[in-house]
């Protein structure tokens, strides 16, 4: 997306893969939970609407940041194969695609919002007419890519959304080769403040929960690091795909 004033539609058809959203009685709800409420499914799957494009927006602002120190941390080798799930506008993807200077260099990423694929397949538009990234439209969970491709996989503040997040954890171990890692960054702090006005469904945005449906799904060495850069402090969870 680029700076210009966003035009607002619905997306035309439900994303391929989507799951409904769990319905809300919004009618019985106050003027706050409901905003809460709308900014949270935001937050989880951006739409075309002022909403989703103010939630973009914040994406930058506060999670650019973010993504570059995840694919800092993915120690990516220029010829190495590398997956983001959840890409969002894309700022992660545009920060791997410089170090994937290789030949055999290639850039795959994994978004259900047609918003957000759009967003970040125009920002990716030279990568991928040279064949370099290939953006799907899709969930996590039914993403088509061929088992043992990926070397590297990170994401940032994705897996909180994930209805059941060991189909997620078990996806990303069917797509990745042997020995392949995985990096997950987030905020904790701010993942806890967003939890605390009930925004996520469930526990499953707790890093421990998440780190359980790794170990459980074939990684090994699964582990979480704080991490500081500039003025920002946040956590990395790092697992080994063994096949
Ligand atoms: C909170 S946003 C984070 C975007 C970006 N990674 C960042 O940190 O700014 C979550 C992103 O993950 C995507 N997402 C959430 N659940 C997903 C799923 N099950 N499959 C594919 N994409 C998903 C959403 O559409 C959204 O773009």
């Amino acid at each position: 997306m680029s700076g210009g004033a966003p035009r607002f539609q619905q997306e035309p058809h439900p994303p391929p893969h989507q799951r409904p959203l769990a319905d809300t009685n919004v009618q019985h709800l106050p003027l706050l939970e409901m905003l809460s409420n709308k900014v949270g499914k935001q937050l989880g799957h951006p739409t075309y609407s002022l909403t989703g494009w103010l939630v973009s927006k914040f994406f930058k602002w506060h999670n650019q940041i973010l993504e570059e120190n995840a694919v800092k941390l993915c120690n990516i080798q220029p010829n190495d194969t590398v997956l983001e799930l959840g890409h969002g506008p894309g700022f992660g993807l545009q920060a791997a695609a410089q170090l994937l200077t290789g030949p055999e260099g290639k850039l795959l990423g994994v978004d259900y919002s047609q918003y957000m694929h759009e967003m970040a397949s125009k920002r990716m538009k030279e990568q991928i007419s040279r064949g370099k990234a290939v953006l799907y439209y899709s969930d996590v969970v039914a993403m088509p890519i061929e088992e043992n491709t990926a070397d590297k996989v990170f994401h940032c503040n994705c897996y909180y959304f994930w209805p059941d997040l060991k189909a997620g954890a078990r996806a990303i171990h069917r797509v990745m080769k042997p020995g392949g890692i995985m990096v997950t960054a987030l905020r904790l702090d701010s993942v806890k403040k967003v939890a605390s006005k009930n925004m996520f469904s469930g526990e499953s945005w707790r890093p421990e929960v998440y780190m359980e449906a790794l170990q459980s799904s074939g990684f090994t060495d699964v582990r979480m690091e704080n991490k500081r850069e500039k003025l920002i402090t946040f956590q990395a969870i790092f697992a080994t795909a063994v096949k």
